[in-house]
């Protein structure tokens, strides 16, 4: 059997390493990998807050993905990926007035009613365990299974061991997937040349819906700004993230010197313009969530697109066309769901079928 993956992501790459191990022969194509969402991300795996009142499914996929992590990541060092760090200090969602705190009641009731694990903590709780939040902070969730990776890491280490197990990777656009007879057969690459295999993979993240051939697909960007900063060391042991304003501001360490900042989503194509409105906004809000931020040296913007789906959650297996298998619309949760779906893809290619955890997510019977 041999498999093209399209797409070079944490996604595409992750599918083309599980498939390897397993035996098969897996080409991916990309012209640069690693450079979308994966290079914006900020790493966060976190099942809990970043999942919406009434994502259930969608957490327990990324809960799912979330167990598989350890041995995801001790399979990478022994692949030759070396060790990338999960970061296990949890997260903080703190509130900073009485509207606040009513909302953070609600959804500690509601995680304590869905059996998930959550601790509602007080000002000086909160600032035991992060001091450097604002004196502002009236109190807090603390979610402590809502881990975080940094993505460029997890990505390097998939790009080594994905060649320790014989995957090709073919640096080159992608001009259109080859369908032969109501069956995709390969790609067409820009420079006309094309690869035939029996399974093509559309890993292509926010570009999934653009590629000629392939099936429509309800798969649009949803664009992110985010900032990386450089400070002392320790500034911040696990991700604080709050509302201000109305705003979602996240902050995640992601070295011990170093954080994300994040993020905008905002509905406008294929925009790359990292705007002097959403620095300013990202900064202002974070400052007010950790002071301490306003000393930190900014060392990167960045703009880049997340796969959005209509309810959020991605489009895993077989599609409308035979030959050719979902991994995409990871929308908010590609790093944290790329070893359920790496693994699910993989059993999908070997044995023919998804196992239980990814069936809900196929693109059948879906609202779409
Ligand atoms: N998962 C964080 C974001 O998409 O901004």
């Amino acid at each position: 059997m041999t498999v093209l993956v399209a797409g070079g992501g944490l996604i595409g790459l992750a599918v083309a390493w599980r498939a390897a191990r397993r035996g098969l022969a897996v080409t991916v194509v990309d012209e640069d990998p690693g450079s979308g969402a994966s290079r914006a991300a900020a790493g966060m795996l976190a099942p809990l807050t970043e999942a919406a009142y009434g994502e259930d499914a969608l957490r327990a996929l990324s809960r799912e993905s979330l167990a598989r992590y350890p041995a995801f990541l001790a399979d990478l060092a022994g692949d030759g990926g070396g060790t990338v760090r999960l970061r296990t200090a949890g997260t903080l969602e703190v509130g900073f007035d009485a509207d606040d705190m009513v909302s953070l009641d609600r959804l500690h009731a509601y995680y304590v009613e869905s059996g998930l694990p959550v601790e509602r903590l007080t000002a000086s709780q909160a600032r035991r365990r992060e001091p450097a939040l604002s004196p502002r902070v009236r109190g807090a969730l603390h979610a402590p299974s809502d881990h975080s990776i940094e993505p460029r890491a997890l990505h390097a280490a998939l790009l080594a061991a994905a060649s320790t197990v014989g995957v090709h990777i073919v640096r080159s656009r992608i001009a259109a997937l080859t369908v032969d007879n109501g069956r995709a057969t390969g790609l067409r690459l820009a420079d006309e040349s094309q690869i035939a295999a029996d399974q093509v993979v559309l890993a292509l993240g926010a570009w999934s819906g653009t590629l000629p051939g392939a099936p429509p697909l309800p798969v649009r960007p949803v664009k992110g700004q985010i900032l990386r900063l450089r400070g002392d060391d320790g500034l911040l042991a696990g991700t604080v993230r709050a509302l201000v304003r109305g705003q979602h501001v996240y902050l995640v360490p992601y070295a011990e010197d170093r954080l994300v900042v994040g993020a905008t989503s905002e509905e406008r194509g294929f925009d790359p313009t990292v705007t002097a409105g959403a620095v300013h906004d990202l900064l202002r809000d974070a400052i007010e969530v950790v002071p301490g931020v306003a000393e930190l040296e900014l060392v990167e913007t960045l703009a880049r697109w997340r796969p959005g789906t209509p309810d959020n959650a991605p489009l895993l297996g077989p599609s409308a066309l035979p030959g050719l298998v979902l991994a995409t619309g990871h929308h908010r949760n590609g790093v944290l769901l790329t070893p359920a779906t790496a693994d699910a893809i993989a059993d999908l290619l070997t044995g023919g079928t998804l196992p239980a955890y990814a069936a809900p997510f196929t693109s059948d019977g879906r609202d779409l």
